[in-house]
């Protein structure tokens, strides 16, 4: 009780340290975050006796490994040399949890893996088994993605400046596959709240060919809630409702 008060008020004082401040891990965290978590309820909800059913869960949980993995060799190749530069030590637990990691996501993508093949009669245990797995995943990961950024970015910022770190995380993002930036545009941008959704596609529109812009408009136009949407279109002075305009 009493440590959750304390290990509160840090998580209070960190974020408002970071007030104004470049975050390098909230957006894709939140991706993550909704990610893992939308992948364990739909494993749950799978029907063991419907192959589509099965095939399609198979693919997520194998995709979501994916874009696990490649997080975490982003992390090791840009995150973690920067922070050894100038806070040597304070990546060290992390590392750890890293290499735990690759060890359970290759554990959870054959037990996936062999979902496909496997015999129907044996797929309700199978995709138990499953969900079990990615449940504690998804707590180790939470646990994991929580020391990063009550750690790890207090030490960023007090030894780098905004410009150093935004210099980083352009580093990331131009080495990302255009497959993977996809993917994390899909669960990163409904997952944003309604001022940083709008800073972030701004910058788009400010840095993007026009049409990666108009694409990735489209693309939230069907994936947002109806309010989201209204509030982002109102803010890039887009119209809200398209077929009023070609009207
Ligand atoms: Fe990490």
């Amino acid at each position: 009780m009493h440590t959750h008060a304390l290990e509160m008020a840090h998580v209070v004082a960190t974020t408002r340290t970071g007030e104004g401040r470049f975050n390098p891990y909230a957006g894709i965290h939140k991706a993550l975050r909704a990610f893992m978590a939308d992948t364990l309820m739909r494993v749950g909800r799978t029907d063991p006796f419907d192959d589509g059913e099965v095939t399609a869960t198979v693919a997520q949980v194998v995709e979501l490994m994916d874009l696990c993995a490649g997080h975490v060799e982003h992390e090791n190749r840009f995150v973690h040399p920067a922070l050894e530069a100038r806070c040597p030590g304070v990546a060290g637990p992390v590392a750890q949890d890293h290499e735990d990691h690759r060890h359970h996501i290759a554990h959870l993508r054959g037990v996936a893996q062999a979902l496909t093949s496997g015999d129907a009669a044996q797929r309700g245990a199978a995709l138990h088994a499953l969900y079990l797995g990615l449940g504690l995943f998804l707590a180790d990961n939470l646990r994991h993605m929580h020391v990063e950024e009550t750690v790890h970015n207090p030490a960023l910022w007090s030894a780098y400046s905004d410009a150093e770190l935004i210099a980083i995380h352009d580093e990331i993002v131009a080495a990302l596959p255009s497959g993977e930036m996809m993917l994390v545009m899909r669960w990163m941008m409904p997952q944003l709240n309604a001022p940083e959704r709008l800073e972030a596609l701004q910058g788009m529109r400010a840095g993007a060919p026009a049409p990666v812009f108009e694409g990735m408009l489209d693309a939230l136009r069907g994936l947002l809630p109806q309010g989201d949407w209204a509030k982002l279109a109102r803010g890039l002075g887009v119209p809200v409702v398209p077929a009023l305009m070609s009207a």
